[in-house]
């Protein structure tokens, strides 16, 4: 027996991806919900498969493809976006359905061919502005370079008004719900936050741009369809505004203080810190990191406006946690924050340097020189950790121009 079936999701339209409720590390981004890959079916007379699935999980759609048609009758296949949780099952799904065609952006082409290393290459690429005739149905395709790389396209099906956006508008959320409206907002709009973050906050200005251009083309949108979580029905206005703000990042008065500590000397700076930037009236977080994903604190910083970074001298460096979350913060290039540094050390002390150029080669401002502390705090020190969150608290409003 088939256990997995298709989801329609309009009269001719499909879901036909799989759900991965076991996926807790993506990559390095904790999915503590799972996730899903999302692959659509359109039944139009060339019948079309939008993009595939993971390739662990290439029995699942073959399944749910099944329940509706005859694999071996599609048509089309295109890949709007080469990365392999889409892609990975594509050299198979060819092999057992024989396309006439399948479909890839110029640079969607090009990652194919270095990931497939095909002795047949079956692409054929389609640039923006390019449609497709499906028999009773047209689609067309627009690229969208760097979002998240350079191969990624979408793709509209004029016919049902639907936008299948590869990743774009995703979220790592794996449900027996296909519709958005059928979960949560506030856990919709978690999960896309964090998705938002992790994937696509280094590339916002293209996101704006992207949003900007689908404005000017007025793309009557009556479903979204993106290649993880649930498709988009009711909230799709809501969900555009939440990437357009996300990519514009307005400062609001929000500071994420990050740590690590050997000895408890740095967690009391930090906890100091906090204390102050309270006092200010400002919303802050503290994020130990031996308690918070680094994914986690990226969603945090996403619309901060400041990041204050602690961390103990450990052979004459900052300590190696906080090493590897400023390299990954450092390169998702989080906008318009003000910051500082903080931290214990014993002899040398080099880690508030450290952390001071860390922070500028991120473009943050610097609203202090730094504070260390020589072993333990003692009164003076958290003293004036108190006053360094005040004083980051007291230049966060006026960034914001006052609390919100
Ligand atoms: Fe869901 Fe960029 O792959």
């Amino acid at each position: 027996m088939d256990v997995f079936k298709a989801v329609r999701l309009t009269e001719n339209v499909y879901w036909v991806g799989a759900i991965d409720w076991a996926v807790r590390d993506f990559h390095g981004y904790s999915t503590r919900r799972g996730t899903t890959y999302n692959a659509y079916l359109i039944l139009s007379e060339k019948i079309t498969l939008i993009d595939t699935v993971k390739e662990s999980f290439f029995e699942e759609m073959m399944m749910r493809i099944s329940s509706v048609t005859d694999p071996s009758g599609i048509d089309i296949i295109v890949s709007n976006h080469s990365e392999l949780d889409h892609t990975g099952s594509l050299r198979q799904t060819i092999a057992a359905v024989k396309p006439e065609k399948v479909y890839a952006s110029p640079m969607g082409s090009r990652a194919l061919a270095a990931h497939f290393h095909w002795e047949d290459d079956p692409i054929e690429v389609v640039k923006t502005g390019d449609s497709i005739d499906l028999g009773n149905m047209r689609i067309s395709f627009i690229e969208t370079r760097m979002l998240h790389w350079p191969d990624s396209m979408v793709s509209y099906l004029q016919e049902e008004k639907i936008l299948f956006s590869q990743d774009g508008f995703g979220m790592h959320l794996a449900s027996a719900e296909r519709f958005d409206d059928e979960l949560e907002l506030t856990l919709l709009e978690a999960e896309a936050r964090k998705y938002y973050a992790n994937i696509l906050m280094p590339f916002s200005p293209l996101v704006t741009a992207l949003l900007g251009n689908l404005g000017k083309m007025e793309l009557e949108i009556d479903l979204l369809c993106p290649d993880h979580g649930p498709v988009w029905r009711s909230n799709i206005d809501w969900i555009l505004e939440k990437w357009g703000s996300w990519a514009e990042k307005k400062p609001r008065p929000k500071a994420v203080v990050i740590y690590d500590t050997m000895w408890n000397s740095t967690r009391k700076m930090g906890e100091a810190v906090l204390e102050g930037l309270s006092l200010e009236g400002v919303s802050s977080i503290l994020m130990p990191l031996r308690a918070s994903h680094i994914s986690d604190i990226a969603t945090e910083v996403l619309d901060a406006s400041a990041l204050i970074v602690g961390s103990p001298t450990i052979n004459g460096r900052i300590f190696p946690s906080v090493a590897e979350c400023m390299n990954y913060l450092g390169g998702l290039k989080p906008k318009n924050l003000v910051g500082a540094a903080f931290g214990s050390y014993g002899w040398s002390g080099e880690a508030v340097k450290e952390l001071n150029d860390l922070l500028e080669g991120m473009k943050v401002e610097l609203v202090s020189e730094g504070l260390r502390a020589v072993y333990v705090p003692d009164e003076q020190v958290l003293e004036e950790s108190v006053n360094l969150g005040r004083s980051v608290g007291r230049r966060i409003l006026e960034i914001c121009g006052g609390l919100e």
